[in-house]
């Protein structure tokens, strides 16, 4: 495994990586926290390494997952390695396969996110996980040392599951904030099943463009990156934006030259 992609995130920016981390400020420049208020499968704060952070989601299960993996890699690993190989299998521990305990749930996780379909990540009305199978062939691309790495990774890092806009509010001078919200590149809004909180309407964007706005005037720092349609970017005037050159634009998995994604910064250079 490279820069620890452990999980399959729909929308993750590993693939982006070289045209976002450049304009971004290095681990050692960032006097206080580093934020992600959207962590997702987290590819920039990996690839950032900060020495202290607070990463949040609202996405629940994922966050049990992160709080597994950093409190027992070994046991997780364990379990995960245990479940079935087969497409039966693999539906009995979606569907029956019920534990409270975080190391059982960070190991379920794990596996459905690396053996369903595109790793994909939905839940029906009633909060139950619901992609279909999609074969074995990512399960053993991950190891156990894979997991001992990003829970070390995750020593000094507050976990939180949360809306955005109650982290952003508690960010202070000294912190950079790496911001990825749910969006579709050159459209307003995100209105997405890949993502269970995937609805995310331009109501939110001026939500977080308000937010941003108050963290600026508190010295905070911060870089995200979102859609380049006209009513986003007016909604950030003021700010640096810096085109990325290539991007998932609408077809999802496919790299495209007419990205349709910027990245927005409230700061001239890193
Ligand atoms: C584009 S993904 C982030 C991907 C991540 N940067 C990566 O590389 O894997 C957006 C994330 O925002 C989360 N999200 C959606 N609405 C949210 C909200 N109101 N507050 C916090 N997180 C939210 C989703 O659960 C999802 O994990």
């Amino acid at each position: 495994m490279t820069s620890f992609k452990f999980l399959r995130y729909p929308g993750g920016k590993q693939r982006l990586l070289n045209y976002i981390i450049p304009h971004l400020p290095a681990s050692d420049s960032i006097t206080n926290n580093y934020i992600e208020p959207f962590v997702g499968g987290g590819a920039v704060f990996f690839a950032i390494n900060p020495v202290r952070a607070i990463l949040s989601d609202i996405n629940h299960e994922l966050i049990m997952l992160y709080r597994g993996i950093k409190y027992a890699p070994r046991k997780v690993w364990k379990q995960y390695s245990s479940f079935p190989s087969t497409k039966e299998g693999y539906y009995t521990i979606r569907d029956e396969f019920t534990c409270n305990r975080l190391i059982s749930r960070a190991a379920r996780i794990l596996y459905l996110n690396r053996t369903c379909f595109k790793g994909m990540w939905r839940h029906n009305s009633k909060g139950e996980f619901n992609i279909g199978y999609g074969g074995q062939d990512r399960r053993w691309v991950i190891n156990e040392k894979d997991l001992v790495e990003v829970s070390k990774r995750l020593k000094k890092v507050e976990l939180l599951c949360a809306d955005f806009e109650k982290v952003i509010n508690s960010s202070a001078a000294g912190d950079f904030i790496f911001l990825d919200p749910p969006y579709k590149p050159h459209e307003k809004e995100c209105v997405n099943e890949h993502f269970t909180y995937g609805r995310f309407t331009f109501q939110d964007h001026i939500r977080l463009s308000r937010v941003l706005q108050s963290a600026t005037s508190r010295g905070v720092k911060w870089a995200m990156t979102t859609s380049s349609h006209k009513d986003i970017l007016s909604l950030f005037e003021g700010n640096q934006v810096i085109k990325i050159p290539i991007g998932t634009g609408s077809k999802p998995g496919i790299l495209t030259k007419d990205s349709g994604e910027v990245l927005i910064r409230n700061y001239e250079k890193v």
